[in-house]
């Protein structure tokens, strides 16, 4: 079987050996009838160096490679009829099945369509703590349904809309949980300041100039008292919430309720 394992630009080795000397290495699969789709994202930024630096080893396995049929066909009509065509169970199956002995652990599989949980933050920190996640990414159309009850699998969405297929939905989710590892970051700080990483919105950052087209930056931000920067950035974050993300107050609330 003509099966391609893909190692995005580096060196599958090299990286195993550096993950074997860390503590914890998350494994990342992901199942796809697309892997070339990945080759950028992945080889990039905070994820490339996350790879580089053994935090995590990411595999990428071509759905298509495990079809029995000689045209590599992966869907078909769907039974009842109607539109488009539904991927098959057959070769996600035997992908899935491939895929998960290729290590010890069984880790978390993601099933990625528009009707799954709405992807967050609070997920992917979930997600973080994981030490492997399998994404399976199919054709928007759907999949036959014995795939989600067959690989008890978690659905995932990332939003209220219909991408052409689960490939961009993998590379958000990978790209929020990724930055949430320790030492994925170079100022081990920058994530928990993040947006939602306490229910609020950022608040807002200056850098040099101090006055840009008559812009000035708050003089609170100059005045090197910490204590009072610190309340001013809360209350902005605030501020900026109730405006314009109030929903994001009463999610809040209400787990604060229960
Ligand atoms: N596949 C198609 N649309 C999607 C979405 N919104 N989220 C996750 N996977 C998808």
């Amino acid at each position: 079987m003509n099966l391609r394992l893909m190692f995005p630009k580096i060196n599958p080795r090299r990286s195993q050996l550096k993950a074997d000397k860390q503590t914890r290495a998350m494994r990342i699969d992901i199942l796809t009838l697309f892997p070339d789709m990945f080759e950028s994202p992945l080889s990039c930024s905070i994820i490339k160096r996350a790879q580089d630096s053994g935090l995590i080893e990411i595999a990428l396995t071509d759905i298509r490679d495990f079809s029995t049929d000689s045209y590599r066909k992966v869907d078909d009509k769907p039974y009842g009829g109607g539109p488009g065509m539904v991927m098959m169970p057959g070769p996600v199956f035997d992908c899935f099945e491939h895929v998960q002995k290729l290590s010890d652990e069984k880790g978390r599989v993601l099933l990625l369509t528009p009707q799954g949980q709405k992807f967050d933050q609070a997920i992917a920190r979930r997600l973080s703590a994981e030490k492997r996640i399998i994404f399976i990414a199919g054709k928007y159309e759907g999949f036959d349904e014995r795939i989600r009850t067959g690989l008890d699998a978690e659905q995932i969405s990332i939003g209220d809309y219909v991408l052409s297929g689960g490939e961009l939905a993998a590379m958000v989710i990978i790209d929020a949980v990724v930055r949430l590892l320790d030492g994925a970051l170079g100022d081990e700080d920058s994530a928990k300041d993040d947006s939602f990483s306490e229910g609020l919105l950022e608040y807002p950052h200056y850098t040099r100039p101090e006055v840009f087209r008559g812009m000035k930056v708050p003089e609170i931000l100059l005045s090197g008292d910490h204590a009072k920067i610190a309340e001013w950035r809360r209350r902005q974050a605030l501020e900026r919430t109730k405006k314009w993300r109030p929903d994001l107050l009463k999610e809040t609330e209400k787990k604060k309720e229960n």
